[in-house]
């Protein structure tokens, strides 16, 4: 299977799964032929260049209608033939003319184990609250926000004496590790939904 990866921002999650892919520990996935980003000085489209992927952008013009900015995604992706879309840090939340083109075949890393905190600074949103657990999420994408049935999730403990960056930087790093891992999990078609629940068959190799 292909896979593209979108993006708005740092790019560290989508490096994660480039560095996984190019050492072989995703042999469900045959390319990543695209990064996209909807933002022109991402600075993880220098980063995936570094890493020998092609990338391309697609900005949203000023006053642009949200159905022509994604007609437009969607001619960028046309090319490249991916089975799987990956939102790591992709800032826009996805139309459902957008998502028919790619039923099921979407799926977003959110930084909170949800349906807590969904949104924008979910660590930050965790930590103001206080809870003592967190964590991330990998899940399909619908047209709601972060609100698609859930691939994958990880658990991260708040401490005491955890700063709101801290904390942030500790999820971070279980989300490099879960995008992989559920990118592993739906290009080999270990996955199925019913009623929600996503169901994972384990790897032959566990
Ligand atoms: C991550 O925390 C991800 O969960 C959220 O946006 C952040 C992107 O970070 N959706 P990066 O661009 O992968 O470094």
């Amino acid at each position: 299977m292909k896979v593209a990866i979108l993006i708005s921002g740092t790019g560290t999650n989508m490096e994660a799964v480039i560095r996984a892919w190019q050492q072989g520990k995703l042999p469900g996935v045959e390319d990543i032929p695209i990064v996209l980003s909807d933002t022109p000085d991402a600075p993880g489209l220098e980063k995936a260049r570094r890493l020998g992927v092609a990338t391309a952008v697609v900005a949203r013009r000023p006053k642009e209608p949200r159905e022509s900015h994604e007609e437009r995604l969607l001619g960028a992706l046309a090319p490249h033939g991916a089975g799987l879309l990956v939102l790591a840090g992709f800032m826009r939340v996805l139309s459902p003319f957008f998502l028919s083109r790619f039923p099921g075949r979407v799926i977003n890393i959110h930084p909170s184990l949800l349906p807590a905190f969904p949104g924008i600074d979910a660590q930050k949103q965790a930590y103001d609250h206080g809870v003592k657990i967190t964590g991330c999420t990998v899940h399909f994408v619908d047209e709601t926000l972060d609100g698609g049935p859930i691939l994958l999730q990880r658990a991260v403990e708040r401490k005491d004496e955890d700063t709101a960056e801290d904390l942030r930087l500790r999820i971070l790093k279980e989300e490099h590790e879960l995008l992989s891992e559920a990118i592993a999990i739906v290009s080999e078609g270990r996955s199925s939904i019913v009623n929600r629940y996503v169901k994972v068959e384990r790897s032959h190799e566990n």
